[in-house]
């Protein structure tokens, strides 16, 4: 069944299809695009969350009509994962949509030890209609786009917020923090606030930034938020999305997309979202018991 998430390897030694190519491209034309009027914290809608029965595993990132792109280890608990889209930034009658998870494909050349190639797809059994509250982020496909990326030095990061309701994302931004995080393997950087608690920051959340590319005000994912083992700084490090850019158009465009169409996506009687008490800090638990 579908339902059963399956875990498939790919691996990058694969053909890579579009290295060089060099043409000024995002994976999905439609991307990036925001609705005015929102406020400055809300998170984009291309924000998924990844839930198990509405108990929250991870956050992760639409990028395309059939994918989600998270952490390595959001892919690996047990149990159907439904990903809902649209939880956030909805007006009047739209609603929010929980999509069956078909498969997860994991970077085989993810490194436990160093988190190097934290980076997983999921694809959705259902493809995702876009609407104003549910659009992919862009995703940068031109390797010559890299110098430009390192050199930004700050970002729209994804942190839990405060609620007595129920949990909310909300976007902070974050600062580029070369030192901070001490040795990194190749494809990670390191980013952070003073303000701000890693723990705060759910795995696999997005790091994006408004850029000026093929159009102006275009929002593009740069980094993938680690998991953070029980030690909580100012600081973390995140996937550099550019530098793996290549395994996820490999990744995409070696799936057919034309299968599983068949069931509906569920938009009525969603669960309620909740998190476990360790993806947030305590005064977070504290403040949600009813
Ligand atoms: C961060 O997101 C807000 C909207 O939530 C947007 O107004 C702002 O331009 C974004 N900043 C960057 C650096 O992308
Ligand atoms: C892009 O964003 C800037 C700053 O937020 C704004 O002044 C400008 O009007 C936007 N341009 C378009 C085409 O939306
Ligand atoms: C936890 O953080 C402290 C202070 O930043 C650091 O000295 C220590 O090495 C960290 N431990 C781990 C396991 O990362
Ligand atoms: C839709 O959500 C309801 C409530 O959680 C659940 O009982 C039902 O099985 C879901 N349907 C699908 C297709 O996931």
């Amino acid at each position: 069944m579908f339902s059963e998430l399956e875990i498939v390897a790919v691996f990058t030694s694969l053909l890579i299809f579009f290295s060089g190519s060099g043409t000024a491209q995002f994976l999905e034309n439609i991307c990036g695009e925001r609705r005015d009027g929102l406020s400055r914290d809300a998170v984009g809608p291309w924000t998924a969350i990844l839930h198990h029965s509405g108990r929250i595993v991870c956050v992760g990132t639409l990028i395309h009509e059939r994918f989600i792109l998270t952490d390595v280890h959001c892919g690996g608990s047990n149990g159907a994962i439904r990903a809902r889209l649209g939880e956030y930034g909805r007006i009047g009658s739209e609603l929010a949509e929980d999509h069956v998870v078909a498969a997860f494909f994991r970077n085989t050349n993810f490194n436990p030890e160093t988190q190097a190639n934290n980076i997983g797809l999921m694809k959705l059994l259902r493809t995702v209609i876009y609407k104003e509250h549910i659009i992919p982020v862009c995703i940068l496909l031109d390797s010559r786009m890299q110098t430009f990326a390192d050199k930004l030095d700050y970002f729209n990061g994804t942190t839990w917020k405060n609620s007595d309701k129920s949990p909310m994302l909300s976007s902070k931004t974050v600062v580029r923090m070369p030192q901070a995080c001490g040795k990194l393997d190749k494809g990670q950087f390191c980013a952070g606030h003073k303000d701000l608690d890693s723990c705060d920051e759910p795995s696999g959340a997005p790091l994006t930034r408004e850029i000026d590319y093929i159009l102006p005000n275009r929002t593009v994912l740069f980094g993938i938020a680690n998991s953070v083992e029980a030690n909580c700084s100012n600081s973390r490090s995140y996937t550099d999305v550019v530098q793996l850019h290549q395994w996820i158009s490999t990744v995409i465009y070696s799936s057919s997309t034309n299968d599983g169409m068949e069931e509906p996506y569920n938009t009525t009687h969603l669960p309620e979202l909740f998190c476990r008490t360790k993806l947030k800090s305590t005064s977070f638990a504290t403040n949600s018991k009813k």
